[in-house]
Formats: C-alpha cells, structure tokens, sequence
C-alpha cells in the first residue's frame, strides 16, 4: 500500500451530535484521553478558557461564554487518525452545527439514559439521516437512574426512524450498575468507577458461559434478570448487518458512563472497526474516490473575525481526495482562479498549527482574503471536480431588521450581505410588495445578537430587529410555479431570497400542513439546495 492510501485509510472523521449537557463534551474529552492528545480529563473544557485568554475570539463568545464556533480535534488511536469535528453544543446552536455535519462520515450520537431522545438530537439526527452517513449510538450517564433499556431502544427506533443493534448491553444502572454484557464476545464487563481524570479503571471480563463468575461478579439477582434480557434481545432486536450500519439503516448501541470512564474505550474500539474510512463525495454524477484523486476539497464552515487585529476569515475545509501540499498551487473552481492557500492549520481546541500537508478525512482552515463560500470546490490545478453544494437549512427564528441610520444604506447591504455569504444568517425580502424590507432567517436565536454585533463592530451601522412569529420555512420543490396562485393559510408569509426563489413562512406546522392540502401537488422543502 503506498504511504497516501495508508494515511488516507487510517483516518477517521466524525461528529458527535447530542442534546446539550447529554455528555458530548465529557464523552469527547475522554476519546482524546485515550488517543494521548490530553492528559487529563478536564482539560477540554479548561482549554477553552484559555484559548480565549491567548487568541481573539469572537468578543461575543467571551461575554456569553459558550462556543460559537466549532473546532476540530484529532488524536491518534492505535492504528488511527481520529478527527472529532465539534459542534456548538449550546442550545442556541446554529446552521455552522448543521454544516459541520456534512464534512463527518459518520456521527456519534450521545443519550442520556435517563432522558432518552431530546429536541436538538432528532434536529441534528434528521441531517445526518439525509445524508445517510452510519450513525452509533452512545447511551450514556448509566451510573445514574436510566429508563428501562428496552423502551430507550423503542424510542431511538419510532422517534427517529432507524433500527436499533445493541453491542453490550447494560447490567442494573444507578447505584446499582454493574457493567455491560458485550453481546459480541458473549463477555461481562464489570463496572468500575474511576476517579475522574483516569483511563478505564480494574475492570472484570468474564465469560457468559462462566455461571459462577458472572453471578460472583454481578450477583444472582442480576445475572437472572440478564439472561431473561439476552433472550428477549436476540429474538427481538436486529441482526447486526455492517452493510446497514454503513448506509445509516441501523445503528449499533453501546452503554456506559462518560463521566466515569466506563464503556468508553469499549465503544471506541468498535467504533473504529465498525466506521468508514474518508467517503467517496458526488462531484457532478461521479463519485470521487477520496484514494484515486488528486487534492479535492469542499469549504463547509467560513468563520470571520477570529483575530480582531486583522479582521480575517478562516475558511474551513473539508479535504475528500488526495493529498494537501501548502507549498503547491490549488484550483479554486468557483473563483475560477488558481491559488496558493494561505497559512494552513488545523484549529485544535488549545491551538493552531500551521500544516505543510494533510490528508483525505483531515479538515484544515485556511486564511481567506474574502473569496470563498460555503459549499466551494478547492483541488489540484490537473482535476476536474464541483462537489455538490451545501444545502441550506431551516432557520427557526425570523426577524424584520431596520437600520437605525437610514443614510447608511450602502454599509448595512454591504454588512448584511456578507455576513450572510458566510453563512452565519440567511436574508430574505419581502415578495411583490416593493419593499426593500431585510427579512433574517438563524437556526439559533444568538445569531441575531452576533449579526447586531458586527454590523455595528465591522460596517459602523446601528440596526433595530423585530422578532417576527414564524417558525417553519419552505422551499418549493416545482420547478416553475405561481407564488400569486397559492392559496395558503392567513398567517402564512410569501418571501424570496437573495436568488429570487420564492419561499414560505409558517407561525406552526399545521399551516404548513393546510396549505399542502389546499394547492394540490404542492412540493415543500425544509432543506434548500442549489
Ligand atoms: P454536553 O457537552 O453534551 O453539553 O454535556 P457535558 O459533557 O458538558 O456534560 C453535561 C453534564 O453531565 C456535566 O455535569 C457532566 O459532568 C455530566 N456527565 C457527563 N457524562 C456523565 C455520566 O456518564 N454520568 C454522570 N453522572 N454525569 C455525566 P455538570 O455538573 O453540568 O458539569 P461539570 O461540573 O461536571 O463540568
């Protein structure tokens, strides 16, 4: 195998999706301990800190302390490269979560185990399900009280829609947790609560087959109770198919305990086996083969104002193909343009460094004079590649935005139009009715505050939002249709966007539904696409 299919096959990139404060920062944080990028648990969370102390991140962050921007982080675990792109966990998430889902080629996703399926994973579940990348379930907390195993698997599967194939299986929970049963290697593995910060502690491996052993290790009480459950599952649950599991059909679930360390390295290990490696992207009707191509890549994530010093752009991308040389020239297909990119680096939680070379699965940042936009294609000068642009999500929350200074009109378009190309809000106008009226579309309502704030920081231009009701927007999948013609719901709203397609606001789900059933063959979109 040559050097470049090897580094290439090692790499594993994903995502870890969750609703907030189900443990997606502790459950990362202890991957990193295992892959030796940290040495203490903690660190992950204390890093932040302090990357805000030494670099100039968005003001905003630090005056509300949460993570705007997401970062990547790798490590190495045994024969692989591990690439864990976060997301902003915070409730006010926002379409960057969601992008950031289109450069993963699998997910992650974290349960509490006493909450079961929360708001924010089913959004985030349901973009990784367009996608159909394979997604692995984490049940975690199980040191805590945790809703019956059978009806958390009955959950995953009617709420979201995918089949359920328990690996291990957990034995009691709370106090009276015991370990978990790997349906694999038909062994128990006992429960052992580590002090925070340390790696897996003395755990037990004994075999199933091992009466006297399992009922020593986790009682007679509970070893009945297991075996009844073992039976129960291997007539009920799915079988494990790798081939489902690839094409986001099934999903493996695993139990433990993030916070104690437990489970942790046993989901790792199957996880890496059973994940892909970097995965082949549509250019056009071609798939490119992230091993057989030259340098390929996709911008997902454009994030401005990092170093206020020099008020500039990282632009993020994903590599698909080949091998990034910073020394070497690259094509920037949109721009129409070739380039030399400027101060690679791989953002890590506590640090930057600047990249002579990076690899298929691997994400860099590059500084960005203000040329490229979500969803651009980047390669060697001798390919011919377009990857597919990056949908457009659903904003949840709208807002009419006026300028307070009317004169400053140039600025404000200016400002509102750019701050929108990168993607941080959507903008939208009124339809037919002459009005020069901005109408702003965020997934999550911080971006408001963040719009506000660089309009006046960057462009000197005060602006008044006002919240507007509506929660559901549509794209219109026919091709050519009346806008004038549909008959919609009173408080339904007729808007374009920049591009001058026409799309729908709704206050509810029922007008959304009501107007489908009033214009007959009606396509609406959640998601927009080029
Ligand atoms: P998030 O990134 O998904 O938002 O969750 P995070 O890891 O920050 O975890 C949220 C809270 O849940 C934290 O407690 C964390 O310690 C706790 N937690 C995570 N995994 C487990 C687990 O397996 N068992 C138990 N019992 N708790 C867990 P916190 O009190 O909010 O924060 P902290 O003071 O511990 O940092």
């Amino acid at each position: 195998m040559s050097n470049l299919t090897e580094e290439i096959n090692k790499r594993r990139t994903f995502a870890i999706i969750s609703h907030p404060d189900a443990g997606k920062t502790t459950l990362t944080e202890k991957f990193l301990l295992y892959g030796g990028a940290i040495n203490l648990a903690g660190s992950v969370k204390g890093k932040v800190t302090a990357r805000h102390a030494v670099s100039d991140w968005m003001e905003i962050e630090k005056e509300r302390g949460i993570s705007v921007t997401a970062s990547v982080l790798e490590c190495e675990y045994d024969v692989y490269h591990i690439n864990i792109l976060d997301t902003p966990g915070h409730q006010d998430f926002s379409e960057d979560t969601y992008r950031t889902l289109m450069a993963a080629d699998s997910a992650v996703m974290v349960i509490d185990a006493s909450k079961g399926v929360e708001a924010q994973t089913r959004k985030l579940f349901k973009v990784c399900g367009m996608r159909g990348i394979p997604i692995f379930t984490f049940i975690n907390k199980l040191d805590r009280d945790a809703n019956d195993t059978f009806e958390l698997l009955d959950e995953i599967e009617k709420e979201l829609g995918i089949a359920t194939c328990p690996i291990n299986w957990p034995i009691g929970c709370g106090k009276g947790f015991k370990g978990v049963y790997d349906r694999m290697k038909k062994e128990v593995v006992t429960y052992s609560d580590t002090e925070k910060g340390t790696k897996e502690g003395e755990t037990k491996i004994v075999s199933i087959e091992d009466d006297a052993s399992v009922i020593n290790a986790i009682t007679q009480e509970r070893h009945d109770i297991l075996m009844d459950e073992i039976e129960l599952l291997d007539g009920a649950s799915a079988e494990y198919d790798l081939d489902a599991v690839r094409a986001g059909k099934l999903t493996p679930v695993f139990f433990g305990s993030a916070l104690t360390n437990f489970g942790v390295e046993i989901f790792l290990q199957y996880f890496l086996k059973m994940t892909t490696t970097p995965l082949a992207r549509k250019s056009r009707d071609e798939l490119i083969d992230p091993v057989a191509h030259d340098f390929s890549a996709f911008v997902f994530k454009i994030q401005a104002n990092m170093n206020k010093a020099h008020r500039d752009r990282i632009a993020f991308m994903r590599i698909c193909s080949g091998k990034f040389e910073a020394a070497k020239e690259v094509k920037h297909v949109q721009g129409g343009r070739t380039l030399r990119l400027s101060q690679p680096q791989q953002i890590m939680a506590d640090s930057r460094k600047i990249l002579d070379e990076a690899y298929a699965g691997d994400i860099i940042g590059v500084f960005d004079p203000g040329i490229f936009s979500i969803g651009d294609t980047v390669s060697a000068p001798n390919e011919d590649i377009v990857y597919e642009g990056i949908p457009t999500f659903a904003p949840e929350h709208f807002a009419r935005v006026r300028q307070v200074d009317t004169m400053k009109r140039k600025q404000f378009v200016k400002g509102i139009e750019q701050i929108a190309k990168e993607g941080a809000i959507q903008i939208f106008q009124e339809y037919n009715t002459g009005m020069e009226e901005i109408i702003v579309g965020v997934v999550g309502v911080l971006q408001f505050d963040v719009l506000k704030y660089r309009l006046e920081n960057e462009y000197n231009v005060e602006i008044k939002l006002e919240p507007l009701p509506y929660e559901h927007i549509r794209w219109i999948g026919n091709k050519d249709i009346d806008l004038d013609k549909i008959t919609g719901t009173s408080d339904m709203k007729k808007i374009k966007d920049l591009k001058d397609r026409p799309l729908l606001l709704f206050v509810n789900a029922w007008s959304v539904g009501m107007t489908l059933d009033r214009n007959e063959g009606l396509e609406l979109l959640e998601f927009g696409t080029e």
